[in-house]
């Protein structure tokens, strides 16, 4: 297994992604524990772009309970439908979130984040079976490359995670 990451030094994002997909892909490809891979996933993700949290919720009954993160200590439990990862859960889709504070219902689990991106990740049934939740520190910091990019990977790695 790669213990280093491999990024070009470019600002730019989705330079970045493309490099890190296949080395993600080849790290949870050799570990079967999903608990070991989402701990990684976070940790690559982290390390790549130095976002302020990264981190998984998991679909557990009603709600969604906190899972492997990198970042500050993080709220263990949300409810179906509350901010933007319930939201991101009941609408079934990745929620890009420009300013949190414009968004109604934002669970705030630090007053340093200010942007945030999450995507769903399915199960073999069609089912969320989790969450990615990534903030960032930074007003305005994802854009629509990220969300296809996180799409992306959680797509080829899903199986790998929950
Ligand atoms: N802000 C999220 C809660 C999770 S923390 O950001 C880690 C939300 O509104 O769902």
């Amino acid at each position: 297994m790669a213990e280093n990451l491999n990024i070009p030094a470019t600002e730019d994002r989705r330079e970045r992604y493309t490099a890190l997909l296949p080395q993600i892909e080849s790290l949870v490809n050799g570990e079967s524990d999903p608990v070991a891979n989402m701990a990684n996933v976070a940790a690559a993700l982290k390390e790549t772009f130095g976002f302020f949290w990264v981190g998984f919720y998991r679909v557990a009954g009603r709600e969604l309970v906190l899972g492997p993160f990198q970042g500050t200590l993080a709220c263990t439990r949300i409810g179906f439908g509350k901010g933007v990862c319930g939201t991101d859960w009941k609408e079934r889709k990745s929620q890009l979130v420009p300013d949190v504070n414009l968004f109604p219902g934002h669970i705030a689990c630090s007053s340093a984040s200010k942007s945030e991106v999450v995507i769903p990740i399915f199960d073999g049934g069609g089912n969320v079976s989790g969450v990615l939740d990534i903030d960032s520190d930074k007003p305005d910091d994802f854009t629509a490359v990220d969300v296809e990019c996180l799409e992306r990977l959680v797509r080829a790695i899903g199986d790998r995670i929950f």
